[in-house]
């Protein structure tokens, strides 16, 4: 006997089964826009795994391949071992998906909608109910489970995506955006439901345009604009990657800052920025030494400064860094007005 590399392949066993995903070069194009273009993913099992990107970056085109739900036009992925293009069957059975594109019946309340899947799923009517129930209470919609879905609110609405969607618990969840647009308290909400998820032992691939979301929830970061994973790593490292730290300056008389900024471009050797508000400079730092020399050369040099912190850039920087431009969350949808979440309920 003689140990062959494709055994487990051929006995239908993962290769990986330390990976819920592997996409490698993965490529979708829409005539010449192209959406995907060869995207590479290894998400680990367990845990939230976050695609990082702004809006048109190719989180959706993404998801629905990796799905089944678009075919594949380059590259390929295996999901929680079954190859997308080949065993779509397979891959479909296993994970569970939601958000831009999730189903439900509109006109038929919320239990009814939880019940209709729940028998779908071969549950006994009974069992359907229990089950529904017990997701009502988990997510908070005891009181508009009687009510037809078109009248929730958006953040009422998301639960009940989310809970439609783990009917039965699944190995591999898909959260495309479930918070965009939320008020926070909602969204806080679905950042439980996400944490309850992984607590349950399912594997969560979360997309979003909110680089605080990805730093609170995930533990690995892929970082995507136009179609391409530009970062990747956790939220530590690819804040590392930017250097140090960065110093935030403000001063006490706006009139002082462009000498200050320009002082402190002298002094520390970095690009020195000033932000739109008119009292703040920013520097990336790359020896924490000289700013303590910097800083009482301002002073010295008559240009107080009212409070200075030095910090580990945040991810809106690192974003800046890694693509020369800022995240542009200024799409109406990327908002946070769910305003009638309160009246709704
Ligand atoms: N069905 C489609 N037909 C044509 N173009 C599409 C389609 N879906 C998405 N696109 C384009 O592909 C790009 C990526 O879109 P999408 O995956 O929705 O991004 P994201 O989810 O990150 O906002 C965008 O330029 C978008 O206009
Ligand atoms: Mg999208």
């Amino acid at each position: 006997m003689y140990s062959d590399a494709r055994a487990s392949t051929r006995t239908g066993a993962p290769a990986h089964t330390d990976l819920a995903i592997e996409a490698e070069g993965l490529v979708k194009r829409f005539g010449d826009n192209t959406a995907v273009d060869h995207l590479d993913l290894r998400v680990p099992m367990g845990g939230v795994y976050s695609v990082l990107g702004p809006n048109g970056a190719g989180k959706t085109t993404a998801i629905r391949m990796l799905a089944t739900l678009l075919p594949i036009d380059g590259g390929r992925a295996t999901v929680l071992g079954h190859d997308v293009a080949a065993e779509p069957d397979a891959v479909r059975e296993s994970v569970a998906l939601t958000g831009q594109f999730a189903s439900l019946d509109e006109d038929l309340t919320g239990a009814e909608n939880l019940l209709l899947l729940g028998r779908l799923y071969g549950y006994s009517r009974r069992s359907a109910r229990a089950r529904a129930d017990q997701l009502f209470a988990a997510f908070g919609l005891e009181d508009a489970a009687g009510r037809q879905v078109k009248n929730y609110s958006g953040g009422m609405r998301r639960r009940l995506d989310i809970a439609a969607s783990i009917i039965v618990t699944p190995r591999l969840i898909f959260l495309d955006e479930p918070t965009t647009g939320l008020d926070p308290r909602s969204r806080n909400q679905v950042w439980d439901i996400v944490r309850a998820l992984v607590a349950g032992g399912t594997t969560v691939l979360l997309t979003t345009q909110y680089l605080d979301e990805a730093d609170q929830l995930a533990g690995r970061i892929a970082v995507i604009d136009h179609g391409k994973v530009i970062a990747e790593g956790t939220p530590g490292e690819l804040k590392a990657s930017v250097g140090s730290g960065t110093l935030h300056v403000r001063m006490l008389d706006t009139a002082h800052r462009p000498q200050a900024a320009q002082l402190l471009r002298e002094l520390l050797a970095v690009p020195v920025v000033e932000e739109s508000d008119p009292f703040a400079l920013t520097a990336r730092i790359d020896d924490p030494a000289r700013v303590g020399a910097a800083l009482p050369a301002l002073h010295d040099a008559g240009l107080p400064i009212a409070t200075y912190a030095l910090g580990q850039p945040t991810l809106d920087e690192v974003f800046l860094a890694l693509t020369g431009k800022p995240t542009e969350p200024d799409t109406p949808d990327a908002r946070p007005t769910d305003q009638h979440e309160e009246t709704a309920r």
